[in-house]
Formats: C-alpha cells, structure tokens, sequence
C-alpha cells in the first residue's frame, strides 16, 4: 500500500463550475483517487475555491457587490455541485481562510529569507481615466503570439502565452475602454531565473508528463526565465507580510498553487492528526499527480515547483495529466465567455453517473473534444443503458427469479468468464496508471458487451428449461462478471456500481472488496435482491438539442450570386471553400474495406456525413477528434451507398516516390469553421473533383525563410509557423502558404517528401 497525493485545479470562485471544469479537471482526478482506493493505496485528494484575484474582483465590480460576497456564493454553488457529482475530496476548501493565509504568508517569507524574492520598480498598466492600476484581468486586448482576440492582460487562453506589461497589443481598460498608459510601481519578484537548471532537470526526471505538458514547459524553459511579479496593486487577496505594503496584495497564482499544500494542512487538522500532511508532502516516495486544464500547465510545471523548491523539503509533483479543452459548438466551453452548461442545472434532468459516464467517454485528454447534446443522449442510451446497464440486469433479475441465491459454481464457466475479465483487468489498469481514462472506459464497455454476447451465446432462458444445473453455472459465472464490472466501473460511475454491488447481496464495501477481488469467483449462496436497472434512458430536451432550430426557421434563404467567372491570381484555388474541422464520429464503412464513415464538424449546426479511403493509414482512434481541413463545397456523391458531404484534405507523396499519407491540419487551434482562404476574396458554390483537381496544393519545408519546393522561393511568414507547410501554387509559379487571413497555416504532423501533393 502506498500513499498518493491528488491535487485538482482550483477553479474561480467567479461563476458556476461547469461541464469544461468537469471534463477537464474534477472528474479525472476523481476517477484516479477512486482507483487508487480500489488499489487499496492511501489517498489525499485537495482543492478548494479559487477566490482571490481579478477574476473574482472583476466580477464583483460588475454586480457592484464586494469581491467576499462573490467569493462566498460561488464556493458554496460549487462546493454543492461537486458534492452532487459524487467527486470524493478528502477536503474541497477555499482560499480566503485564516489557515491558507498564514501557509501563504509562511511560503513567501520563507522565499524572503532564503533571498528568492526581490522588490524591484517595473512598468504596470495604469487608467488614467479610471485613475487606478489595472492588473491582469482588468486590461484586454489581442494576442502578439497567435492574434487572438479580447486576450486578459495577463494570459492568452488560445495559445497558452503569458504577457509582461507592454506586449498585449490595441490594450485597452475593460471599464472605459481607454488605452491604459504604462507606469512604474513597486512590487516583490520571484526569482525564477535562479531555478531554471533545477527545472529543466525536473522534467528531464518526468519523461512520462504528456506531450503538451512537456512542450508547454519547454518552450517557457528554453526562452530563459523571466522574474515574476508576485504582488498587485490592488486590496483583494492575501496581505503581503511585510510593513509598508498595505496597499498590495500577493498575486493570485502565487497564493493559489500554494493551496494545495495549505489544504492538506487543514485537512489534517481537521481529522485531529494536525501533522498527517507530512507523510504526504515530506516523504519522497509519495507520489503528487495535479490534475488541470492546459491552460494552467505552466503554473503547474514552472511556478509551483520554483516556488516548492525556493522552500525546500516537500515533494514535486510526479504527473500533471493536463486535458485540453471540451469543446461546444466549435468554441472553448467557458463560464466567462457565455455558453456554459453549468453543473447544478445539468444536475436537475440527468444522475451524476450518467454525466460522468459521458464525460469519461469524450473526455478531452490527448485532443479537444466535442460536447454534444444529440451525442450524450447516443452514447447514454446506446453505450451505457444498452450495454452495461442491460448486462447488469438482465443477468441480476433473471438470476434472482429462478434461483434466488448465487447458484454453485461451475469451473469451466467460471474459468471462461475469469480469463476474460483478468485480460480486460490488465489492459485497464494500464490505461488507469497512465491516466488514460478514456481507454479505461472503454475497456469496461467492450467487456461488458463480451458479457452481453455471453447471455446470448448460452441461452440461459432456454437452458433453465433443459438444465437447471448447468444454467446455474452459466449464472454463477455471468454474476462473477457482473461483480467485477461493479468493481471497474465504481471509479467512473460510482452510485450505479454500489447498487450493483447491494443487489448481488455482497457483504462490505466495494473498496474493502479491492479491484483484485474481481478476479474471485462470485460466493454461492448470497442472497441476491430484487433489482431495478441502474440505467435508464434518457430523453434531452429537443431545445438543447437544437437551440437554432427556431432561428434557422427564420433565416432566409440565401440568394445565389450569378456565377461571374473568377479571374486573376490564384483564380482556381479561390473557388475552393477549406474550413477547418473535426471529426466526431468514426466507424468502418459497413460495406468497403478501405473506407471509413464519419461525422466531421465544419462549423454548421449539424456535423456532416463524409467517407473517406484512409482506413490503411490511420486508426480511428487516431482519426477520432482531431482536427481537419476539410474541402466543404465539394458536390455531395455516395461512396458505397454512403453519403458523402465533403472532402478531408490529405497529403500523399506515393506520385513522387514515397508512400506516405498524412492528413492536413491547422497550425493553430482554432474554432470549426474556420475558412482557409489565405485571405484571398473568394466565391460560393459547389464545386466538381475536377476542379479541386485544378488546383496544386503541395507540401513543403521551410529552410532558410524559403520554400524547399520549387526553386526555393522566398516566404514570408508570421511568428510561429510550422516548419513545414501546404503550399498553393499558382498557374504562373507563384506560391502562398495555404492559411487563413490571421496567421493559421495547413500543415500535417510528420515529415513527408517535400512536394507531396495535396488530394
Ligand atoms: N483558478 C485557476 C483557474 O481556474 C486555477 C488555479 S489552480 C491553482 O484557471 F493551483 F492555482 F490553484
Ligand atoms: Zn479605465
């Protein structure tokens, strides 16, 4: 048994925590803990409200209440919801309490003493109109990394960039919009430069982190590290503890990651074992696993650990399985950008199991995903309901109508149904150690329908008819099965598998039991109870389905420009209508081997349906969620009786000598939709093969500033392109790279022969 530390994100105590927040760092972590549990390991799992900081200060100024009364109704909505989704913390607190003062104030006096912070004069935004410093969140303006726009002053949510004072660009005051003037102020720095090799060896020591946790944390160590501000100008948040300083406050990052160490404080004290928090902070062979959102990555693999390794004697974190983001319609899901689907009001229509089924299920580990209404509902009824809740049934309640009891064994049964659930044991805790829950799910889904074909393949109703005993042993042996999907689903569906578990009449708790307990035949002779399906299916409302539907009955009919012939540079090209896009469904052409049926989102209400040849080079599961280019006017045909709406854009080198095949993707994350136009005017319609055909796409390298095609003509290119991109080619020579008007450039994800053409 060992002891493991679960950290979660803090959200913001500025809005009500959502289907994002659920996704992407409260259920993981939660599912972990759980499985952990089951290992029979000890775990601490801590967080709390976020309360301090601009975001909280601003949203108060908005509602014209102080920042307390915001901090206090947002911590206790949330505290409730994550309550009702069953997420099991050891302690969910908050970060405006006597106790996280004192550890933060210890923290940074601490790093005083120890000569990691400094006071030093630097440049501050400042409203002259407002007459007042406007920290992080109180200036916005556009992104100078990835252009993105209405960017807080401190953070671009689109790429990840963190901004010094001066870089954001057309900054504005998010009170009166005036341009904020740049003005010198006091505050305390941390010396992150002083920890750079320290850093660098930590995540050389961490070659499991995940890939963009790595990448984030390199391109921030490779840049050199800059001194950190760790004080504002403004009186919300933890006192600076130094005389003098009344009027300023530690900067809310600072005082937040150190949140999980004063909740494993409080944790302790509150237990009445005030020093239980070092057996998990002081011993080096406890692991620490933060659970976040991408955005957080940098805080979580930088700052914190500079800040832990500035104090001295406690752990760094191991892992930080940070998820990208769950996507709705084609944008971020966020409390404070609109579009939320808030806890509380998901809580009201569905059980806390069957959003956590979902979530599990699309959950946005390794890409953005895709929430859905129409998809939840689908996989609800037809994964969940239809697969795993069916299995658990059908096998309780006939079980208990002819025999009451668990019947007696029968060891070729027995050992049939053991061997499959000792090989899907395996795979699952493979994918679990990893923090891969998606494959986890999956692999309890696919052993239930194992179970389902099971019932089939013996008949049991017949059977009883024939052979009582023999379809006693049959049960006996779907029973073993049914306890041990309890067990491996308890970590995602906890109030569903307990029920299970209470009607197979099974004496203790599904964590005394242990997950190595599922490889144990069932005991004959417990008394089952009379069940009733853990699953149900659901019904979503038609609204929430299709919120547009009403709009899109009024929209008018969009009158067809006469079709004037396109002249001039790129005139070919121009007609082509190349949207970025995601796929959100994939299966196997039912009728052609080579094929495969999806659903790909090209930024319209409804995904398409598209057929595509490229089952010899991808998987589905590579295919599944990622981002496209997709050729949207493309005439509709049938591929095999499939209809086809469109055309994946892929590069494919085999006419030049090669025999690679690689889909094209955009550079950068941007919504469904996008068009890649190269900002070029363009016209509508639909298009023939013919005339995509007309058109030269080809892949290239850029060596030197220039394409490595061609004769190596010059390119100019914005910050951050990729070394190798798409290429339009016009009738003359000329070449463009293949983008949208801001900076998005087509590019694919592995090396392929330069000139490779586009199909
Ligand atoms: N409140 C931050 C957010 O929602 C996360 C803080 S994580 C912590 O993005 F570690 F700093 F607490
Ligand atoms: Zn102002």
């Amino acid at each position: 048994m060992s002891k493991v530390l679960v950290c979660v994100a803090w959200p913001y105590a500025n809005g009500v925590i959502h289907l994002g927040h659920m996704a992407g760092s409260i259920l993981p972590p939660d599912i972990f803990s759980r499985y952990n549990k089951l290992l029979g390991n000890e775990v601490m799992m801590v967080s709390g409200s976020d309360q301090h900081g601009t975001p909280i200060t601003v949203s108060a100024e908005k509602e014209n209440v102080t920042p307390e009364v915001i901090a206090e109704r947002f911590h206790a909505i949330n505290k409730r919801a994550i309550e009702d989704m069953e997420i099991d913390f050891s302690l969910f607190t908050k970060t405006h309490t006597k106790n996280h003062f004192e550890v933060v104030q210890d923290v940074f006096n601490k790093l005083l003493d120890k000569g990691y912070l400094y006071v030093k004069e630097s440049d501050q935004y400042y409203c002259p109109k407002c007459g007042k410093f406007l920290p992080d969140r109180y200036v916005e303006g556009v992104c100078p990394d990835c252009g993105a726009e209405n960017v807080r002053g401190d953070q671009c949510d689109s790429c990840g960039k963190t901004f010094e004072t001066g870089e954001l660009k057309h900054a504005h005051c998010i009170n009166c919009g005036t341009e904020p003037q740049v003005k010198p102020t006091e505050h305390y720095f941390l010396k992150l430069s002083a920890f750079e090799d320290s850093l660098l060896k930590l995540m050389e020591e961490r070659p499991h982190w995940r890939s963009n946790v790595k990448s984030f944390t390199t391109n921030w160590l490779k840049d050199g590290l800059n001194d950190r501000a760790i004080t504002r100008d403004m009186d919300w948040g933890v006192p600076v503890p130094v005389k003098g300083w009344d009027n300023k406050v530690i900067y809310v990052w600072f005082d937040a990651v150190i949140g999980y160490l004063s909740a494993s404080k409080e944790y302790s004290k509150i237990i009445g074992k005030p020093d239980y928090w070092k057996e998990f902070w002081e011993d080096p062979t406890v692991k620490h696993y933060y659970f976040l959102g991408k955005d957080n990555i940098p805080f979580h693999s930088i700052i914190w650990p500079a800040i832990l390794m500035g104090y001295g004697g406690l752990n760094m974190p191991y892992e930080i399985p940070a998820n990208e983001y769950l996507m709705f319609k084609g944008g971020k899901l966020s409390k404070s950008r609109g579009g939320a689907i808030d806890i509380p009001s998901v809580l009201e229509r569905f059980d806390a199991d069957v959003i956590r089924y979902y979530l599990s299920a699309v959950m946005p580990d390794t890409h953005d995903s895709e929430f859905t209404w129409v998809d939840f509902e689908t996989k609800v009824n037809n994964e969940l309901a239809s697969n795993l809740g069916n299995y658990w049934h059908r096998s309780l309640s006939f079980t208990k109508k002819n025999f009451e009891t668990v019947p007696e064994q029968d060891p070729k049964e027995s050992e049939f149904i053991l061997s499959l659930v000792k090989k899907s044991l395996k795979e699952y805790k493979e994918h679990l150690d990893a923090c891969d829950f998606k494959k986890a799910i999956k692999v309890i889904m696919e052993l239930s329908s194992e179970g389902n074909k099971y019932f089939a393949d013996k008949a049991p109703w017949a059977l009883i008819k024939t052979d009582k005993d023999a379809c006693g042993g049959v049960m006996a042996a779907t029973l073993t099965l049914t306890k041990a999907l309890a067990l491996m689903a308890w970590p995602f569906m906890p109030k569903a598998s307990e029920t299970v578990w209470s009607y197979l009449g099974m004496e203790g708790s599904i964590v005394d039991a242990g997950l190595d307990s599922a490889t144990e035949p069932i005991k004959a002779g417990l008394q089952l109870k009379e069940p009733v399906p853990v699953f149900k299916k659901i019904e979503v409302p038609k609204e929430w389905k299709d919120p547009d539907a009403a709009k899109k009955e009024e929209k008018p009919k969009q009158q067809n420009k006469p079709a004037e012939p396109l002249t001039g540079p790129f005139a070919d090209f121009r007609k082509l209508e190349i949207r970025v896009a995601q796929i959100v469904w994939i299966d196997d052409h039912p009728d052609a081997d080579k094929l495969y049926q999806m659903k790909v989102d090209v930024g319209e209400d409804e995904p398409r349906s598209i057929v595509a040849g490229l089952k010899a080079f991808y998987t589905k599961d590579q295919m599944l969620n990622r981002k496209v280019l997709c050729l949207a006017n493309l005439k509709p045909r049938k591929l095999r009786g499939i209809e086809s709406k469109g055309m994946l854009l892929a590069a494919d080198d085999e006419d030049i000598g090669g025999s690679t095949v690689l889909l094209l993707k955009p550079s950068k994350d941007m919504p469904n939709g996008t068009r890649i136009d190269c900002g070029l005017e363009t016209r509508d319609g639909k298009i023939e093969y013919e005339d995509f055909a007309k058109v030269k796409l080809k892949v290239a390298s850029i060596i030197n500033g220039k394409f490595n095609i061609d004769g190596g003509k010059d390119i100019e290119l914005p910050e951050g392109a990729p070394s190798r991109l798409v290429a339009v080619v016009d009738t003359d020579g000329k070449l463009i790279p293949l983008s949208d008007a801001k900076g998005c450039i087509a590019t694919v994800d592995k090396e392929i022969t330069d000139g490779a053409n586009v199909r």
